[in-house]
C-alpha cells in the first residue's frame, strides 16, 4: 500500500503531468519525461532551446536552465538546498508523501543521503569521509588502478583480434567496480552481487517511472542497503587496510556517523564509484572512436590525455542535471523564484554553453578550457569523488588506447535509457592487434 503510494506520488503523478506537457511542447517535459522524443539520445538540442529562450525559464513542474553561469550560481547559492523531493509537492500531499516512505529504502537522493543533506549533516558527514578519502589517498591508488586496468586489458586477449567484445560490459563497467571495491573492501567474489543492485538502482534518479520498473528499483536498493548492513557489520569485527574500515572504526571524536547514515554513506559511495565513472568510460570510448582524428592528437601528445578525459566529461556529462530547491523567496538571473520552489540545472546544457565554450558541439580533445565543464557539479555537493574519476578516466582510456591501436566500433551500441545518467548501455568494438609494446605508466595530476 505505501509503495503505491509513494509510486503514486513521486511517479505515477509526475508522469502523468509530464506526459500531457510534452505534448503541448513543455521542454522540460520533453526532456525528462516523454517516452515519443530522442531526448535520452541527444538532449542537447533540447538544452539549446532551453538556453535560446532565457538563462532560466518556468516549466510545468520546476525551473529549468542551462545556461552555465547560471548553473554554477544556482548550486553555489545558500537561498537553495539540495535533496527533498517532496518539496514539489502541495502541503496535504507532502503529508501523505512522509507517511508513504519505507524506511528499510536509503535512496540516494534522500537523507541521510549526503547528496540531499545540508549543513550541519552535511558538514559533519563529509568532513567524515573526507578524512579517509583525501586526495593523497586517492592518488596513492594510482598504481593499484593502472594494474587493474592492465589486467583487464589481459583478460581482453582472449577474445582475439577480430571478434566484437562489449565495452560496457568487459571493461567499461569492471574497472570503476574493481576500483571502488577495492577502496571500500568489497570482496571479489561479491562485486557481481553489488554491480547487479547497483545497475537495478541507477534509475532511481529519474522521475516518472513505469510501475515495475520503479517496484524493481525499490527491490535493488532494498537488497542493496541489506547488503551493506552485512557488509559494515563485517568491516567492523574484521577491518582491513581499505578506506571504508577506517571510517568504520573512526573512534576519536563525538562526530561519529550513525549506522544509518554510515549505510547510507557507504552506498553512495559505492553507487557513485561504479554508476558513473562506466558511463565516462564509455562515452568517452565511444566518441573517439568517431574522432580519430582527435585519437592522432592523443597520439602525437599525449600529454593531452588529461584533458580529453575534461573533454569527454564535458561533452557527455555522465550526471545530466541536478536539481536544488528555494529555501526563500529569491531570484534566478532576475525571475523570482519562490521559496519552495524547484530549479532544475542541467549540467549537460552548461558544458554546451557557447557563451563559455566555443563551437560547444565540437569535440576536441585540446580544448583549453574544458575543465570549466560542471559535470561534478559545483558548491557544498561537488563530486567527493572527482580526483578518482579523472584518474580513471585517464588510466581506463589511455592503457585501452595504447594496448589496442586499432580499436574499432563494431554493430551500433545501445544507450541507457536513463536521463540523469548518461552512457552507454552496450557498446561492442572491435579491439584488433594489440599493440607490442608495454603501456607506460602513467605521469601524476597537474597540480591545480
Ligand atoms: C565521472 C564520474 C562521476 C561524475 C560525473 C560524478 C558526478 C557527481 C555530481 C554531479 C555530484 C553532485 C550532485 C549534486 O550537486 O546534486 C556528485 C556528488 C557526489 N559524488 Fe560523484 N561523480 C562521479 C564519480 C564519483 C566517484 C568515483 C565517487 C566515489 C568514489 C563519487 C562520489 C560522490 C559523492 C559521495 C557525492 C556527494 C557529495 C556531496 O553531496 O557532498 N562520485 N557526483
Amino acid at each position: 500500500m505505501r509503495s503505491t503510494v509513494r509510486w503514486a506520488l513521486q511517479h505515477g503523478l509526475p508522469r502523468a503531468l509530464m506526459r500531457r506537457a510534452a505534448a503541448g511542447g513543455d521542454l522540460q517535459a520533453r526532456l525528462l519525461a516523454d517516452p515519443t522524443t530522442a531526448a535520452a539520445e541527444d538532449p542537447f538540442l533540447l538544452h539549446d532551446e532551453v538556453r535560446a529562450q532565457g538563462p532560466v525559464i518556468r516549466g510545468r513542474l520546476t525551473y529549468l536552465t542551462a545556461t552555465h553561469s547560471v548553473v554554477r550560481d544556482v548550486l553555489r547559492s545558500d537561498d537553495f538546498r539540495a535533496g527533498n523531493i517532496s518539496a514539489v509537492f502541495p502541503w496535504p500531499l507532502n503529508r501523505l508523501n512522509d507517511w508513504a516512505q519505507d524506511a528499510r529504502i536509503l535512496h540516494p537522493i534522500e537523507p541521510p543521503s549526503l547528496l540531499a543533506v545540508e549543513p550541519p549533516e552535511h558538514t559533519r558527514y563529509r568532513r567524515q569521509v573526507s578524512r579517509v578519502f583525501t586526495a593523497r589517498a586517492v592518488e596513492a591508488l594510482r598504481p593499484q588502478v593502472q594494474a587493474l586496468a592492465d589486467g583487464l586489458l589481459d583478460d581482453l586477449l582472449a577474445a582475439g583480434p577480430t571478434s566484437e567484445i562489449d565495452l560496457v560490459a568487459d571493461y567499461a563497467t569492471l574497472l570503476p567496480v574493481a576500483v571502488i571495491a577495492e577502496i571500500l573492501g568489497v570482496p571479489a567474489a561479491e562485486r557481481a552481487e553489488v554491480l547487479g543492485y547497483g545497475a537495478g538502482a541507477a534509475p532511481s534518479l529519474d522521475m516518472g517511472l513505469p510501475w515495475r520498473e520503479f517496484r524493481h528499483v525499490d527491490a535493488s536498493l532494498r537488497a542493496f542497503d541489506a547488503w551493506l548492513g552485512r557488509h559494515l557489520q563485517r568491516l567492523r569485527r574484521d577491518p582491513g587496510d581499505d578506506l571504508l574500515s577506517q571510517l568504520v572504526t573512526l573512534t576519536d571524536d563525538g562526530e561519529r556517523l550513525s549506522e544509518t547514515e554510515l549505510r547510507a554513506t557507504a552506498g553512495l559511495l559505492l553507487a557513485a564509484g561504479f554508476e558513473t565513472t562506466v558511463n565516462l568510460l564509455s562515452s568517452g570510448v565511444e566518441l573517439l572512436l568517431r574522432h580519430p582524428d582527435q585519437v592522432a592528437v592523443l597520439r602525437t601528445d599525449p600529454s593531452l590525455w588529461g584533458n580529453a578525459v575534461e573533454e569527454v566529461l564535458r561533452m557527455e556529462s555522465p550526471v545530466q542535471l541536478t536539481a536544488r530547491s528555494a529555501v526563500r523567496d529569491t531570484e534566478v538571473a532576475g525571475m523570482a523564484v519562490p521559496a519552495g520552489q524547484r530549479v532544475v540545472t542541467l549540467l549537460g546544457g552548461a558544458n554546451r554553453d557557447p557563451a563559455v565554450f566555443t563551437d560547444p558541439h565540437t569535440f576536441d580533445v585540446a580544448r583549453s578550457n574544458a575543465r570549466e565543464h560542471l559535470s561534478f557539479s559545483g558548491g557544498r555537493h561537488f563530486c567527493l569523488g572527482a580526483s578518482l574519476a579523472r584518474m580513471e578516466g585517464e588510466i581506463g582510456l589511455r592503457a585501452l588506447f595504447e594496448r589496442f591501436p586499432d580499436l574499432q566500433l563494431g554493430a551500433p551500441g545501445a544507450r541507457r535509457h536513463t536521463r540523469v545518467l548518461r552512457g552507454w548501455q552496450q557498446l561492442p568494438v572491435v579491439l584488433g592487434a594489440p599493440s607490442r609494446g608495454e603501456a607506460t605508466a602513467l605521469p601524476g595530476p597537474p597540480s591545480d
